[in-house]
């Protein structure tokens, strides 16, 4: 077996600055909590064990690690003072067959961050043989950050933390990332030797390097080129600052890939998103959780797709769904709402001003215009009239309506569930159909249209409209003026 890996995800720090009830770890990007894509980069270096040191709010952060990786170990550290005592904690908290192989040592908040790097970083530190190494970076302003003192050879001789840099160390823009590789051995040793004699009166994990140079041991250095990976957010600005970033590399990724992204700016796609080629995204779409968007599909203007699947082809305009099924070359949009377990048949439709829920709509059926399809089957090439109501609830219970294949509904029809139209049958406009219709047959439910005549001018007397109707019932009579009804009449006349 190759040398065992563990990895310590340190995510007990408060965060503070985020000024919320979520805490700092859990906030999510692209779809995915800071923490979640951290351990997802962690899982690239195949680790023996991860340990998650979990400390404020660990009631939320804790069950969330576990949910994301069910082997984890959970660390608690009721207090938090430190990065070295964070560290101790999870060392504690791991048995004696852990105190061989390497330590990677990874902060909770750095989203960016991908296994490739991870595993690149190890291979370097595994491979210059030394007691430990960091993954460092050079940045433009280095505030804050543990700076990385070399000595005239190169080597590393210490981690000068913010508060303790002299003028001539706060000038290095050469910094810690917090990513640190540690041989086992020397790390289990390092832990007790650790003090808190300092600026901020913390265990510093960064003591382990003058620790090194003490025993003398040596300490690697590996900067890393794209240094947004090790960037942490500690506010909403910087989260929405690295939202931004990685959602332009995962489009990045997805135009290499070959989907076509009109407006890159105004188009989010959550992390665990899949599209195939030839996808086309227009502006303000937002793919969202497990979404997944088959070849030729057109996706938007001003579209929110939730853990939906669309078939290749289709074409979904401003619409919002969630948890719904669109078909092959099916057509949705514009304004509609797919609401969970919405099932649109490949070559089906559903148009505008149209809310589905819990709704199988067979291949080639159609619900074109304003209508709500709630509990609902309908059968292949089916064709429901505009304004339809599928009435599923009344007042306590969820009722369902199948419609069969075939049938085509007339417009403002409403179905009060349960009940079921057969297939082939027919409905007539404006019908309430409360009872099952039989295969083939018209339903009709509004009565015969009866006329009372001169009602308006009787029962409303005096007003613009009874005015109208006698306007019209004048020019109609066979005196009129000229003879032609409604021209030339005189309204002022008698
Ligand atoms: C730390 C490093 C610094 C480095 C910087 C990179 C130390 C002493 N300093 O500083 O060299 O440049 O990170 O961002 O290590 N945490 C715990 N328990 C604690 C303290 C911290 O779990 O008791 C966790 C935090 O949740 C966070 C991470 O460790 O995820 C870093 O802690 P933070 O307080 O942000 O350290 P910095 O002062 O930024
Ligand atoms: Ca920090």
């Amino acid at each position: 077996m190759s040398q065992q890996i563990t990895v310590i995800v340190l995510a007990a720090g408060g965060g503070t600055r985020m000024k919320s009830k979520t805490m700092k770890v859990l906030h999510p990007i692209a779809g995915r909590s800071m923490v979640g894509h951290v351990l997802a980069a962690a899982s690239a270096v195949e680790p023996t064990r991860v340990v998650a040191v979990v400390g404020h709010q660990r009631e939320q952060v804790g069950p969330h690690v576990t949910d994301l990786l069910p082997d984890a170990v959970l660390a608690v550290q009721e207090t938090q003072d430190g990065t070295g005592h964070a560290v101790r904690m999870a060392w504690e908290a791991l048995g004696d067959d852990a105190r061989s192989g390497t330590v990677l040592v990874v902060t909770g908040d750095t989203p960016l961050l991908q296994g490739d790097s991870l595993r690149a970083f190890l291979d370097a530190h595994t491979g210059s043989g030394r007691a430990m190494s960091i993954l460092t970076g050079v940045v433009a302003d280095p505030f804050g950050y543990g700076r990385i003192v070399r000595a005239a050879d190169g080597s590393v001789e210490a981690i000068v933390e913010q508060k303790e840099a002299s003028e001539e160390q706060a000038a290095i823009r050469e910094i810690n990332s917090g990513i640190l590789a540690f041989d086992a051995t020397f790390l289990d040793a390092a832990l007790p030797r650790i003090g808190n004699d300092n600026a901020k009166g913390e265990y510093y994990l960064t003591d382990t390097v003058a620790l090194a140079r003490q025993d003398g041991l040596g300490v690697g250095a590996f900067p890393i080129d794209d240094v947004m990976q090790t960037e942490g957010a500690n506010d909403r600005a910087q989260l929405a600052a690295l939202a931004a970033e990685m959602n332009r590399r995962i489009l990045d990724r997805w135009m290499r890939d070959g989907v076509t992204v009109v407006d890159p700016t105004s188009t989010w796609i959550d992390v665990d998103v899949r599209l195939e080629p030839d996808v086309t995204l227009l502006p303000g779409v937002q793919l969202l959780g497990t979404t997944v968007v088959a070849e030729d599909a057109v996706i938007g203007p001003d579209t929110t797709l939730r853990d939906v699947e669309v078939g290749a082809g289709a074409k979904v305009v401003r619409t919002h769904g969630e948890l719904a099924v669109i078909g092959a070359g099916a057509n949705v949009g514009p304004f509609s709402y797919l609401r969970p377990g919405t099932e649109l048949g490949a070559g089906g439709k559903i148009g505008a001003f149209v809310e589905t829920k819990n709704a199988q709509i067979g291949e080639g059926a159609k619900v074109p215009h304003l209508s709500y399809v709630g509990d609902a089957t309908i059968g292949e090439g089916a064709n429901i009239g505009a304004g339809t109501i599928f009435a599923n609830y009344d007042g306590v219970q969820k009722h369902r309506t199948s419609i069969g294949a075939h049938a085509k509904t007339a417009s403002n029809n409403t179905f009060v569930a349960p009940v079921n139209v057969g297939d082939g049958a027919a409905t007539g406009a404006g019908s309430v159909i409360r009872r099952d219709v039989p295969p083939g047959a018209l339903a009709v439910t509004s009565g015969p249209q009866r006329h009372y005549e001169e009602w308006a001018q009787n029962r409303r007397a005096g007003t613009k409209q009874a005015e109208a109707a006698a306007r019209a019932a004048d020019a109609e009579r066979p005196d009129a003026g000229t003879g032609e009804p409604g021209v030339g009449s005189d309204p002022a006349g008698e």
